[in-house]
């Protein structure tokens, strides 16, 4: 296998190690019965993913820290001499939460890759100049508290810490009980400006969530933005009554505003040239002979343009408020532009791979609209599915993300340049 750069190193003995460290997350909130992956911010899948974090930092000599917010930090060098001398380190990372029953690569692939490469860096004799870092980002998928990158939004401020602990999952448990329950203290939660002085340039290793990598017919690229997009929750009112008594003009009926916010969803999305989703619902009481009281759905909406997606809101809103619903933004995240130049500095380094964009969010946009200098490298995807079971990428092209990864840290982190290339027993990496 060409290595991203097109360059051949020797083969290396610690990304032959990608494979381990792949199979230690296998079993970890996966569904028997759909292979699928649920792990959700500060549960007991959550709890053993940041305690497996936390082990093999440890077992790297690195230094683990947690921020305000509890993201996970492991430093190889001293963060805060480079922040005294002007020139602070390089982090890589992303996150091992998912949605529900998702799929193993989004987030894993960032936060294995990171180790990996960090390993790759050492067996081939990288001596950094400025320090490395790899964090685990908590809560990138929202999914149990609905707001996406709750991790990196409060330590940048976009989350405000009351409202961050007033969040709730669906079955009432706050953010903040949720993180007592797990040991950590709400109180601490804010914007860090310390850890967040750290960080000179973020690179996510991320897997492609669309088809563009395979139809360029490359394993890696650089990214280049990230399409503005936003989440809604539209409450609709509704009278609990009697599915068999009740004539149907007497009804107020609640799913019938979900159902039209549903459909106004599609057609608006289709307008404006945005994409709309209601992919989570809740109905109350959620009886099958009761009439619904009340109807909740969320509106994930996204698009190139900010204000077709803007539109789209208000086209929905407005067949919400026929039915007298309420819609209330619950996040919102502008168009976000990963670093130019440093973007064409990566493609250029890793011979010229493709620059391309996403309509998916995470934690490297958050980071980069507060200021810091950021970079995403995509996996590709050959089917592009993401977000569910059925995500996927080949181990040849993960180990390839991993290389370009650490080839990329090498040129960020110092002066030696580092490549490699995958060997036939990486090639047996993660699996399907
Ligand atoms: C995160 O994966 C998102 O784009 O919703
Ligand atoms: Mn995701
Ligand atoms: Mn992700």
């Amino acid at each position: 296998m060409a290595s991203p750069g097109g360059a051949v190193g020797p083969p290396s003995p610690a990304v032959n190690g990608f494979r381990r460290l792949w199979q230690d997350l296998h079993d970890i909130g996966r569904s028997r019965d759909t292979g699928g992956y649920n792990r959700f911010a500060w549960t007991r899948e959550d709890h053993d993913l940041r305690e497996w974090f936390t082990a093999q930092c440890q077992q790297r000599g690195l230094d683990v820290t947690t921020d305000r917010m509890g993201n996970q930090w492991a430093w190889w060098g001293d963060p805060d001499a480079a922040v005294a001398a002007g020139d602070p380190g390089v982090v890589i990372g992303s996150h091992l939460d998912s949605v529900p029953d998702g799929g193993a690569f989004d987030g894993p692939l960032g936060v294995v890759g990171a180790l990996a490469a960090i390993d790759h860096l050492r067996a081939t004799g990288f001596t950094p100049t400025r320090p490395i870092g790899a964090v685990n980002f908590v809560d990138e998928e929202g999914a149990r508290f609905g707001v996406a990158c709750a991790g990196s939004r409060v330590i940048t401020g976009v989350l405000g810490a009351d409202r961050a602990r007033g969040l709730t999952d669906r079955d009432g448990t706050s953010m903040a009980e949720a993180m007592r329950a797990a040991g950590r203290d709400p109180g601490t939660l804010g914007r860090d400006d310390e850890t967040l002085a750290r960080i000179g340039t973020f690179v996510e290793l991320h897997v492609e969530q669309g088809r563009r990598l395979v139809d360029l017919g490359h394993a890696v690229g650089v990214g280049s933005d990230i399409w503005p997009h936003g989440r809604w929750r539209v409450d609709l009112p509704g009278e609990a009554n009697h599915a068999g008594t009740t004539r149907l003009e007497d009804r107020e009926d609640a799913m019938l505003g979900l159902a039209a916010m549903i459909i106004a969803a599609r057609r608006a999305a289709t307008q404006h040239g945005c994409v709309a989703t209601v992919g989570k619902v809740n109905v109350v009481p959620g009886g099958v002979n009761a009439i619904a009281s009340g109807a909740t759905g969320w509106l994930d909406a996204r698009g190139a343009d900010a204000d077709a997606v803007r539109r789209v809101v208000a086209d929905v809103g407005a067949v919400v408020a026929d039915f007298d619903g309420l819609v209330t933004q619950e996040s919102w995240t502008p168009t976000t532009m990963f670093d130019p130049a440093l973007a064409q500095q990566m493609a250029a380094r890793l011979g010229g791979v493709p620059v391309i964009g996403t309509g998916a969010g995470h934690d490297a946009g958050i980071l980069a609209n507060d200021g810091i200098r950021t970079a995403m490298l995509f996996v590709r995807n050959p089917t592009g599915v993401s977000h569910s079971p059925d995500e996927w990428a080949s181990a040849d092209d993960c180990v390839a993300g991993v290389l370009a990864l650490a080839d990329v840290v090498s040129d960020l982190a110092g002066a030696d340049a580092v490549r490699g290339d995958a060997t036939d027993e990486q090639a047996e990496g993660p699996a399907a």
